[in-house]
């Protein structure tokens, strides 16, 4: 007899009219177990059927899955993709070959590379697969492909081997990207770089003429005082030689000693003569200190970069905080602790619009202070000569300070500051090769450290 189970097994698997054959028919207990036996198997083979088809159900699906992930990658590339095997031949290609061909995958498969190189690179496949064979790399090399229109489309390549399961070198991957692209790419971002050095070199520019427009006043008054002396020299050398034309008049007409003596004391022409030499030096002077200030200027407002030369550092601090302190509503007190000279190879210009800036800020925040005293320090510190900008104002908050150097970063009111001043000055003291920071005294207020090597080679660092 069959047991409930075995019914149940016989049934699932669909020899039920067996078992129902082998129940209604009485057997042996020896043959009832054969039969069972049986089932048994049949049963086992076909739960094995349904495992295997399941298995192989999920191979099939991962299998796809491969496929289109690596057909979305394949399509996705905007490089182009040649598989060749080792005569040479395309076994796969991608989309972007598929567009830059204008030919469909099937027909480029099997098709000799060669014919999809331009005729003067065709015989590269045969030198490249030696090279590769040999273990040598292919990387970045010009090959020309026959693009949709016949003509010859250059392309940067690499190439590596491609190895079988069993590691056999069975040929190789082309992969490439149309130089034109990468011309045009290069092309757009010097243009982009080129605009953006312009951008800046016009931002220091106006920033210069900003700082201009505020210092005019105080390079007026620089100028106001020679050229007042060099006037009222002049006036005095006027009535001397009016003097000494009438005392020639007088030796011309025959005058008598008597007389001449007597014209000589009134018209004080000893005092002229002792006088006439420091006159003219002073007129002289007052004369080359306007053109050095006319220089300075020039120097200041010029937009062109000037060269690396030998000066005495101290000259253009001193010149640079006259023209700031002159032109202050408030005058600070203004301490020098400057040695009288601090010879260095640098560029006058900059380094004057830096001292410009940083003494321009400090007269700034000290506008409403009691006594506000401003300390300007020089001093050798190999390799560097620095200079310090101490105020006694009310220093730098930390908010402030770690926006310090960025451009438009301001707490001026609107229309009084362009928050460029220190921007701009810290990068012209990068390109001359030096460094400005900022920091807070103990006594109370800020201090400014500008550093400069004392001899930078000629070009350091970006013309501005
Ligand atoms: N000596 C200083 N003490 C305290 N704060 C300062 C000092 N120097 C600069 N700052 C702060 O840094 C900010 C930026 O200075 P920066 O010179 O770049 O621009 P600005 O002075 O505001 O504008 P501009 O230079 O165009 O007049 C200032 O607005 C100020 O808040
Ligand atoms: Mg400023």
């Amino acid at each position: 007899m069959l047991s409930p189970e075995d019914k149940d097994a016989a049934q699932r698997s669909g020899l039920i009219e067996l078992a129902g054959v082998a129940d209604a028919i009485a057997l042996s207990p020896a043959s009832e177990e054969a039969w069972i036996e049986v089932i048994r198997k049949m049963d086992q083979v076909y739960a094995d059927l349904v495992h295997y088809q399941i298995e192989l159900e999920r191979k099939n699906a991962a299998l796809e899955e491969a496929d289109q992930f690596i057909s979305s990658v394949l399509s996705a590339m905007t490089d182009v993709l040649i598989v060749c095997d080792l005569a040479g031949r395309v076994e796969q290609v991608n989309d972007a070959l598929e567009r830059l061909t204008g030919r469909e995958a099937s027909a480029l498969i099997g098709v000799p590379l060669e014919m999809l190189l331009a005729p003067d690179c065709r015989p590269l496949f045969g030198k490249l697969r030696e090279k590769i064979r040999d273990g040598g790399g292919c990387d970045d090399f010009e090959v020309s492909l026959i693009d949709r229109g016949g003509v010859a489309s250059p392309l940067s390549m690499s190439c590596s081997p491609r190895y079988d399961h069993k590691g056999r070198f069975v040929g190789v991957v082309l992969i490439g990207r149309p130089v034109g692209e990468l011309r045009r790419a290069y092309t757009e971002l010097a243009g982009a770089h080129q605009q953006l050095r312009q951008a800046q070199q016009q931002l220091v520019f106006s920033e210069k003429m900003a700082a201009l427009g505020r210092l005019v006043a105080g390079v007026a008054h620089e100028l106001n005082n020679p050229i007042s002396f060099v006037f009222g020299n002049m006036h005095a050398l006027k009535r001397y030689g009016a003097r000494l034309t009438e005392y020639l008049q007088a030796i011309d007409s025959g005058a008598d000693a008597a007389r001449l003596l007597e014209l000589r004391s009134q018209l004080k022409i000893d005092r002229i003569v002792t006088d006439i030499t420091p006159l003219v030096d002073g007129t002289l002077e007052g004369a080359e200190r306007v053109s050095e200030i006319v220089q300075d200027l020039r120097r200041f407002s010029s937009s062109q970069t000037e060269p690396f030369e030998s000066f005495n550092l101290c000259r253009v601090v001193r010149t640079a905080v006259g023209w700031v302190a002159k032109a202050a509503r408030v005058k600070p007190e203004i301490v020098f602790e400057l040695p009288e000279r601090l010879e260095i190879v640098s560029r006058r210009g900059p380094v004057h619009q830096i001292i410009v800036n940083l003494v321009q800020n400090a007269v700034d925040v000290m506008a409403d202070s009691a006594e506000s005293r401003l300390t300007i320090s020089g001093s050798e510190e190999p390799p560097w000569i620095v200079v310090r900008v101490c105020d006694n104002g009310p220093g730098i908050s930390a908010s402030v300070k770690e926006r310090l150097f960025e451009p438009f970063f301001t707490t001026k009111p609107i229309g009084e500051g362009t928050g460029l001043g220190l921007y701009v000055s810290y990068g012209l003291a990068e390109e001359l090769g030096g460094h400005l920071e900022a920091a807070n005294r103990e006594s109370g207020g800020a201090e400014f450290t500008l550093r400069l090597p004392v001899r930078e080679e000629p070009n350091a660092g970006a013309s501005r």
